[in-house]
């Protein structure tokens, strides 16, 4: 009997190939889990007018966590030109099945460790070793958009300044989800011997939202006083990150600026093919790699897996292995420090699969040494 059951969710474009690329490693790994296909991604807004089908939910609903690989999302005018003739004129509307599983799984925390792996030529500089905690259910990806100032709004009277066919989006923040994020990063901090948590923020602009979680962030800050905070606006962060990156360790923010601030920490480290993510609850959990589908590389058994291979690595630490955690993280360290395998993103030509077996050979060749 397997011990887990896993909802495997490839998506499209290079999804699918970077999903195959984490399943061999975990195999390889001797990781014992059942898992089950799930359909998702742009092929099923198109057939069905529905990127995220209830049978996938129903899915996530039975299985003990998920492995998404990526999927394609079109703006607005392109995904209802796309929707099947008999689908189209129903006022179906697009959205982003991640985002909507994060919201409807409250998978409150998007963790995303941004490494310097040794040996790695994409490195910004060595060392560098941050994680990012992104809020990941609220702030301005709540999905409460107008296309014009509804009428409504325009009775309250700091409404009046904007025009009325002004395109609106609403940014909503809570003390509450402000405070558990805040909370996870601390306890993370603690857990594995980090020294600093920053939280990022705009508050001097933004004074209500920003305003909220600041606050937030530091009565949770006050409860852990082994552990330096710091708070930082999120423009002078993004110049702060590239000038000294090695002075930053944990960091925590709200949910556009941890998206924004995630892809600079994946950079910094090799780019999205290194950039990984946790999307995680109090009982359920979706792991990812951080890039999209990468429509002009799909099914070309080019791009770099790493980052599905180390959302594996953090899926199956999150389900308790431990130790098979640690070999795929040393394996993938082994490779990268071995320059076993490198895809064009490292200036190399080696294939998609290609890197993953570098991995999975890294397990014997840990074995051999030891
Ligand atoms: P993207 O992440 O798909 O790709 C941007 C570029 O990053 C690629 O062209 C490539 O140069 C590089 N890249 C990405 N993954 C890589 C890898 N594994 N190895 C080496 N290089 C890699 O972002 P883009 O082009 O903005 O979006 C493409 C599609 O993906 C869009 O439809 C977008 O909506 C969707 N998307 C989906 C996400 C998800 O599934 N979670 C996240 C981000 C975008
Ligand atoms: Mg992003």
């Amino acid at each position: 009997m397997p011990d887990y059951r896993i909802a495997w969710l490839p998506g499209d474009g290079i999804g699918v190939e970077v999903s195959d690329a984490a399943r061999l490693v975990l195999d390889a790994a001797g990781f014992k889990a059942e898992y089950l296909h799930g359909d998702i991604g742009w092929e099923f807004w198109c057939k069905e007018g529905d990127a995220l089908p209830q049978r996938t939910l129903d899915l996530l609903g039975e299985t003990d966590c998920a492995f998404f690989g990526a999927i394609t999302s079109k703006p607005g005018p392109e995904a209802a030109r796309e929707l099947a003739p008999e689908l189209q004129g129903k006022g179906l509307s697009y959205r982003s099945p991640i985002v909507r599983m994060r919201q409807l799984l409250d998978l409150y925390i998007c963790l995303r460790p941004c490494r310097a792996f040794r040996g790695n030529p994409l490195n910004y500089r060595e060392n560098i070793d941050l994680v990012v905690f992104r809020e990941n259910t609220e702030g301005m990806y709540i999905g409460v958009e107008f296309p014009a100032v509804p009428e409504k709004f325009q009775e309250v009277p700091a409404m009046k300044r904007i025009p009325a066919d002004a395109a609106i989006s609403i940014r909503s923040v809570t003390r509450e989800a402000s405070r558990r994020i805040v909370e996870a990063a601390f306890e993370y901090a603690v857990k594995h011997g980090r020294r600093k948590v920053t939280a990022v923020h705009k508050a001097n602009v933004l004074r209500a939202t920003c305003g909220v979680f600041l606050e937030a962030a530091g009565e949770v800050a006050a409860r852990y006083p082994q552990i330096r905070f710091e708070t930082a606006n999120i423009d002078a962060m993004g110049m702060w990150l590239l000038k000294n990156p090695l002075n930053y360790d944990v960091i925590v923010t709200t949910n556009l600026f941890g998206d924004i601030l995630s892809d600079l920490c994946a950079q910094l480290v090799g780019g999205l093919g290194f950039g990984y993510s946790g999307n995680i609850g109090s009982r359920y959990a979706v792991f990812e790699p951080t890039h999209g589908s990468a429509p002009k590389y799909a099914g070309q058994n080019k791009v770099n897996p790493l980052a599905a291979i180390l959302a594996a690595k953090m899926m199956v630490e999150w389900l308790g292995d431990v130790e098979t955690a640690r070999r795929i993280d040393q394996a993938v360290a082994d490779t990268i420090e071995r320059g076993a395998a490198k895809t064009y993103d490292m200036g190399g030509n080696a294939g998609t699969m290609d890197m993953a077996r570098s991995v999975a050979e890294a397990f014997q060749f840990a074995h051999q040494t030891r």
